[in-house]
């Protein structure tokens, strides 16, 4: 059954990031056009609040899934007011930055009118790296802190560590640290800026080698996953740096981390979140805008971007 005709309004980066092939937003576009619906192209910058109305300049998302140069264009623009379209996707890119939050705050006004997926209140509290530390029963062993000692002395009694920053992402500042390697102590002063920002330090699992698998979950549910392997010139598997892809099941390991996590997430309102699993245990938790959708409709042959809107035809209906 087709729903009545939405607007579905998408906050996303400009239509020059779009790679047909890769992009999650195009794909939940391009789902939401074969759903019926009229799609709106718009940057955060673009959102404005006036008199208690959350609006966005917004263009119709002009979809062409076929071109290699240009598959989203702009269409005719539209001042749209929020609280009356159908449904807002927030898909910024990180950084999670002061303008970012300010968007998010925006979009609380939103908060009984209109379902915008992610909530902004799960989005604000649900930091990337954090929050995945909520569950330590599935997650590797993990400091957070500043202090090199403290770093140092993790990454002796792990056998290695991985250092991240909080707010990174696409594997950038992402850094084996070795207990023997003769740039620790550099690496260590640089990355906490001498003491001064916290970094995330976890065990290095070496069955990243294997892959670091990404699932999407829809509500909680899985979608599908994809296998990211590592090239042998890195230990990031990151897609961005290199990193293969293939299709790769949803395990029983895969459904405990799922199931220790899914009622947190439906409490947040994070409705499509990608989880990343290395060896069983759960390292990062990708709420503002995860990735992979394409590339699991084509390895699995699945359309989980239709799921997607589907889900989000029946939150309106609700
Ligand atoms: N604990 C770990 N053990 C081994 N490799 C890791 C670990 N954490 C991250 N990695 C590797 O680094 C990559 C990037 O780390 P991740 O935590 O996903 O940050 P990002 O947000 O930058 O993707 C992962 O894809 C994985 O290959
Ligand atoms: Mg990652």
């Amino acid at each position: 059954m087709k729903a009545a005709n939405l607007d579905i309004v998408v906050i996303m980066d400009g239509p020059d990031t779009v790679d047909a092939a890769t992009d999650t937003s195009f794909g939940l576009m391009v789902a939401a056009r074969e759903r019926g619906h009229d799609v709106w192209h718009c940057t955060a910058n673009a959102i404005s609040l006036s008199d208690g109305s959350v609006r966005a300049q917004a263009h119709r998302a002009i979809i062409d899934e076929a071109s290699s140069w240009a598959p989203l264009t702009l269409g005719e623009p539209a001042d749209l007011d929020l609280g009356a379209v159908g449904a807002v996707l927030v898909r910024p890119d990180p950084p999670f930055d002061l303008a970012y939050l300010h968007l998010t705050l925006l979009l609380d006004h939103l908060i009984g009118q209109t379902p915008v997926i992610n909530a902004p209140r799960g989005l604000r509290d649900a930091n990337e790296k954090l929050y995945a530390l909520r569950f330590p029963e599935i997650t590797p062993p993990t400091i957070v802190t500043a202090d090199a000692d403290h770093l140092h002395a993790f990454a002796q009694t792990q056998g290695g560590a991985v250092i991240k920053p909080i707010e990174g992402h696409g594997g950038r500042g992402v850094i084996l640290l070795r207990p023997d390697d003769p740039n620790g102590a550099s690496i260590v002063d640089t990355m906490t800026a001498r003491g001064q920002t916290p970094v995330v330090a976890q065990r290095f699992l070496p069955g990243v080698r294997d892959g670091d698998k990404r699932i999407l979950l829809l509500d909680g549910e899985p979608l599908g996953a994809i296998l990211r392997r590592p090239t042998d010139a890195d230990f990031r598997a990151n897609i961005c740096v290199g990193g293969s892809v293939e299709a790769v099941e949803v395990d029983e390991a895969d459904r405990r981390v799922i199931a220790a996590i899914a009622p947190s997430l439906k409490a947040d309102g994070l409705v499509f979140v990608g989880i990343d699993v290395i060896d069983g245990y759960l390292s990062e938790v990708n709420v503002t805008s995860p990735t992979g959708l394409r590339q699991l409709s084509q390895l699995a042959g699945t359309r989980p971007d239709l799921d997607v809107i589907e889900w989000i035809e029946r939150a309106i209906r609700r």
